[in-house]
């Protein structure tokens, strides 16, 4: 199929939209929130082909656009006068309305339920093709069903060039992000999606309502969303990404300990520290942030970056609805770096002494996070191993569980696949170690100590306050491991030179500790005394 393109600047296109709508056709037009692909509301047939052209899950409902209150009494069972107090201060604009449904709404557009959900939107084309057609509109985001949606001409023409008849041109959507979705359908109403509609504007008109636990939160195994397009997987650019909350210095330094290629979505003005960055709106602003956010999440795949990392909104006013969408576009990610107490990281050549620093360290009050523990639990996270079996092969995965040693096979023969390893692996590891710090502050840690061999070569060094690197002499090394391991001084030698040299590890630390044997206690006070 070859989709028309028009333009809302000709009026004739305008027609050329409406006549298509009228026939039973697919057309994707602006609104003031997002692109929406439209389809007349009261014919089944043509709204299935939306469902198929967006490759959308049958049993998630569309809304329903009107131009006048007028239009509303034949779709909805009983006009609820609620409707009319919204209307009055919130349409034409970002708000969706939840009523039960009359008979004229086909079960395509409803997906089975007993509600329908209506829209009055703002934008002039959209409001003039409606009453161009005489129709009302069922319309969902013109995206490819779980891409971002589209806040541009273009973002459609993306996903679905070729699967619908035609896209209008109308410009850059204003607000940016979905309506606010609120039912009148429960008592109290209920908040199902966050949007340019805020929670307190909702509340001026409607009195307390409650808000979905959907909105903020992941369900739970079985739990049944109320609103069924919050239980799929949303906005997700091909890139890993995480949203790290915290003061913009712990984000930036953050940031620049990455050892992986890593996007930074921030704020206007903060790109200029990264190498690779899209700011998407102004800090403090949930406004600008919405207007930018989509077409920021589209842009991180266009970087090539693995990973992204999101500078938080304000969970407030409308951005409630940037974080709602941001969080799932991060797979329920969240990495909190407002830390309050230090964070050591400790690292050494094998045979230094580490352990015994680390031991030493517990014992003056400080907790000890065990990265190797934490390792495996990364790769037990369902979202890690999927990643890694979609590049390194099914098989990797037995009865569900991963198979380490032969991960290991397949990833250490070659460079750039343990670069991908590392890639796929070390960030959740970051955030694991991140979880369990915030844990040990909780439970009155004065601080905490991240003990890894791969400190360096890790991303772990972006969370640490200072680091720490534990030498010793090499004949000392040489003994201590031979003993430990009882092995032969060949095969400790072959051990020790797999390692890089003590200068690598001095360099990159803040703090050198020598454990030859002698005055370790000494040694422990350069690191006490820096807490
Ligand atoms: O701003 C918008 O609302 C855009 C533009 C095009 O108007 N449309 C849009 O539609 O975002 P869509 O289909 O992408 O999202 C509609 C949301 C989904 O989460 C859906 O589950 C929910 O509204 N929804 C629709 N009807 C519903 C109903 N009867 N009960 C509960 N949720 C409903
Ligand atoms: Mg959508």
């Amino acid at each position: 199929m070859k989709t028309l393109r028009l333009n809302s600047k000709n009026k004739n296109d305008l027609i050329t939209a409406a006549d298509i709508l009228r026939n039973g056709g697919l057309v994707a037009i602006p609104t003031e929130t997002v692109y929406g692909l439209a389809a007349n509301a009261l014919d089944g047939e043509a709204v299935k082909e939306i469902f198929i052209a967006k490759g959308r899950p049958n049993d998630n409902p569309l809304i329903v656009h009107v131009a006048s209150l007028e239009e509303i009494a034949p779709l909805v069972e009983e006009v609820d006068p609620r409707l009319y107090d919204l209307a009055e201060k919130y349409w034409p604009g970002p708000l969706t309305v939840i009523l039960k449904k009359s008979d004229a709404i086909p079960d395509e557009v409803s997906a089975g339920l007993d509600t329908v959900a209506i829209r009055m939107p703002s934008h002039p084309d959209a409001r003039e093709i409606i009453r161009l057609s005489g129709k009302p509109l069922a319309a969902p985001s013109a995206n490819a069903s779980g891409r971002p949606s589209p806040t541009s001409v273009d973002h459609v023409i993306t996903d679905l060039d070729g699967r619908i008849d035609a896209v209008i041109d109308g410009g850059i959507c204003s607000v940016g992000v979905e309506s606010t979705v609120v039912t009148l359908a429960t008592t109290p109403p209920t908040l199902l999606r966050p949007g340019g509609i805020t929670v307190e504007q909702l509340e001026a008109v409607l009195g307390k309502i409650s808000v979905s636990p959907a909105v903020l939160e992941q369900l739970k195994e079985g739990e049944k969303a109320e609103s069924p397009g919050m239980k799929y997987k949303h906005y997700a650019p091909k890139a890993r990404v995480t949203i790290v909350k915290g003061n913009f210095e712990s984000y930036k330094k953050f940031l620049l300990a990455q050892k992986h290629s890593a996007c930074a979505v921030c704020f206007d003005g903060e790109g200029k520290y990264f190498e690779n960055y899209i700011e998407y709106g102004a800090e403090n602003d949930g406004a600008s942030q919405a207007h930018g956010l989509f077409e920021a999440l589209r842009k991180v795949d266009e970087s090539g970056c693995e990973t992204a990392f999101v500078r938080c909104p304000i969970i407030d006013g409308v951005g409630l609805a940037v974080y709602n969408r941001l969080i799932r576009s991060a797979a329920f990610r969240v990495i909190d770096l407002d830390i309050s107490i230090p964070v050591i990281g400790l690292t050494g050549q094998t045979g230094a002494g580490k352990s015994t620093v680390a031991l030493l360290l517990e014992e003056n009050g400080i907790y000890n996070i065990d990265t190797d523990l934490l390792a495996r639990k990364a790769v037990e996270n369902p979202e890690v191993i999927a990643s890694l079996a979609d590049y390194f092969g099914n098989d990797i995965i037995v009865d569900g569980v991963l198979d380490r040693r032969e991960l290991a096979r397949r990833a250490f023969s070659d460079p750039v696949k343990q670069k991908k390893l590392n890639a796929t692996v070390h960030p959740e590891v970051t955030r694991l170690a991140v979880e369990e710090i915030h844990n040990a502050e909780k439970s009155g840690a004065k601080a905490v100590l991240i003990d890894a061999a791969l400190l360096f070569e890790s991303d772990l060094t972006s969370i640490c306050s200072f680091t720490v690197t534990v030498v010793a002499d090499k004949e000392i090394r040489l003994e201590r491991i031979m003993r430990r391991d009882s092995i032969s001084k060949d095969d400790a030698l072959i051990r020790m030179n797999a390692q890089k040299d003590e200068k690598y590890y001095t360099e990159n630390a803040d703090i050198v500790i020598q454990n030859n044997g002698e005055n370790i206690n000494d040694e422990i006070k350069k690191i006490i005394g820096k807490l």
